[in-house]
């Protein structure tokens, strides 16, 4: 993983909202559909002590939302500026998340306990550019899980990407024209990682101010993550597409036995 991750995560802290059109709208709609697949995959009647480390958590998107719901959530990041910012929204929230700063590579030494759910949402995992990173990260995972746990992944879907070579995303224009919001792809000359380029532009009293941070991916394709999955112990292993579920990206699920 490039120091640039870190880098590009600590300096959209602040503003990571702002790629959304409505943060707090996202929040509750993730949640419900996350909330669904458990519900189907660990046939629970009720939330009430279930645990969930959501192992990427970010602003907290995931998070907030998996605790409104019920669940013990737990909640850890590479990034601290983020953490400390999801510590905030939290509160706002008025809901009650145990936070820490660890990297998903070292779970098992940095988070004490083993959860019922481990969950990495929004394409993180793609961060980790070699096979050495990516079997790193799931033992950990898996490390964090009970007996008969689920892992919870949600993804970008390279296998349509890769073949398409997107180099750009349409604008998103908010706020009645004064948010715009766009990421810009530089591709390897392999084609298996790219650079992504975010850009936020704001129009502040007639004044445009634009930011743009930049890190990097690698374009993971389903077969490559299940040969990880495999390896590092877990099974039942299934892709719930966006069709079916809702959800923006597709979701992964897979068990610990
Ligand atoms: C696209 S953001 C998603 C954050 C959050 N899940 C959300 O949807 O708002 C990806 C997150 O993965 C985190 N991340 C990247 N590499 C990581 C690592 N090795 N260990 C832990 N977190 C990592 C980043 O700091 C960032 O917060």
């Amino acid at each position: 993983m490039k120091d640039s991750v870190l880098k590009f995560y600590d300096a959209i802290a602040e503003d990571y909202h702002l790629i959304f059109v409505d943060w707090h709208l996202a929040i509750a709609r993730q949640s419900e559909i996350l909330n669904n697949i458990i519900q189907s995959k660990l046939g629970l009647s009720s939330t009430h002590n279930i645990s969930i480390l959501d192992c990427s958590c970010g602003i907290g998107t995931q998070a907030i939302g998996l605790a409104k719901h019920g669940y013990d959530v737990s909640a850890t990041d590479i990034s601290a500026v983020s953490v400390k910012r999801a510590e905030k929204e939290a509160e706002s929230y008025g809901v009650k998340i145990n936070f820490g700063v660890a990297d998903f590579r070292s779970l098992e030494t940095d988070v004490t306990g083993l959860f019922n759910i481990v969950l990495s949402a929004d394409n993180a995992i793609p961060h980790l550019i070699t096979d050495e990173d990516l079997y790193k990260a799931f033992q950990n995972m898996h490390a964090k899980l009970q007996y008969n746990g689920l892992l919870l992944v949600t993804i970008r879907d390279y296998d349509a990407m890769v073949k398409e070579k997107l180099t750009t995303t349409q604008p998103k224009v908010f706020d009645d024209g004064k948010r715009i919001a766009f990421q810009v792809y530089d591709w390897a000359g392999d084609g298996k990682t790219y650079t992504v380029n975010q850009f936020i532009m704001l129009e502040i009293n007639g004044e445009w101010k634009t930011t743009h941070n930049r890190t990097e991916y690698r374009a993971l394709l389903r077969e490559e993550i299940n040969k990880v999955l495999k390896a590092t112990g877990f099974v039942d292993v299934e892709w719930h597409f966006p069709v079916n579920t809702g959800y923006y990206q597709p979701i992964l699920t897979a068990c610990k036995n």
